[in-house]
């Protein structure tokens, strides 16, 4: 199995990466970044975006007044020719000091090693002023059932891990966690468009009460 970073360096893994928003993973782009936006408020703040990848959070930030830079590890994710959009390592970031109001970084968490955890938050509390949004993937849901079968390497952290780690790290000065999704990414993602729409009814409903199996939990940090 292959870390992220490398996973995602490879040419053909970037070009078929948005080929999962297609069908029902449509469904799951749309509230993916309607559940951020919620959460960042973008208008009039500067924005990074770190693992932005081929850039669909980046770019719906944009779209909602967010003055955003997209960077990556990997060039072959980032689409060629736009401004704001860099290669670069999340756990050296390529930015003076306190350059940001917000970041973000999702879909990353699961890719690196737990105890790189404190030094990647530590990283991003000296690029951002504010808060930093970051998502994870839960081991006590449905995604723990495919997690062993993808090719690249993958991390689950329990909600109870993660709080306790927060907790202990002095320059967090609060968090929230917010579950989401009962039914995993990769389920929405070969469901047809119209099936998805009616599945992530009732997913939004089944989260309601059964949050401590949601799939992904969105984190809010302040700083
Ligand atoms: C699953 S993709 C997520 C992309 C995007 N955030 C999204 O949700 O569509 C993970 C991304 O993390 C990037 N990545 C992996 N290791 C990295 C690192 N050390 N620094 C920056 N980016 C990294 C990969 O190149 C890849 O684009």
């Amino acid at each position: 199995m292959k870390l992220g970073q490398e996973w995602y360096q490879r040419e053909e893994v970037a070009s078929r990466y948005d080929k999962r928003f297609t069908h029902g993973g449509r469904v799951l782009n749309r509230e993916e970044i309607e559940k951020l936006l919620e959460l960042v408020d973008p208008k009039g703040k500067e924005i990074l975006d770190i693992a932005t990848g081929t850039g669909r959070f980046a770019e719906s930030m944009e779209a909602a007044g967010g003055d955003v830079v997209g960077m990556d590890a990997s060039k072959e994710m980032l689409k060629p020719g736009r401004a704001n959009y860099l290669v670069g390592d999340a756990f050296k970031l390529p930015f003076k000091g306190k350059s940001f109001d917000v970041s973000t970084s999702m879909r990353f968490l699961h890719l690196i090693r737990p105890r790189q955890v404190p030094v990647f938050l530590k990283e991003v509390e000296r690029v951002t002023k504010e808060k930093f949004i970051f998502e994870s993937f839960n081991p006590m849901s449905l995604r723990a059932l495919y997690q062993w079968a993808l090719p690249q390497r993958s991390y689950l952290f329990r909600t109870s891990y993660l709080e306790e780690l927060l907790s202990d790290l002095e320059f967090v000065k609060d968090f929230e966690a917010n579950p989401y999704f009962l039914i995993p990414y990769g389920a929405y993602q070969v469901m047809p468009y119209g099936f998805a729409k009616r599945v992530n009814r009732i997913d939004r409903k089944l989260t309601e009460i059964l949050e401590p199996f949601a799939s992904t939990i969105y984190w809010v940090l302040e700083f």
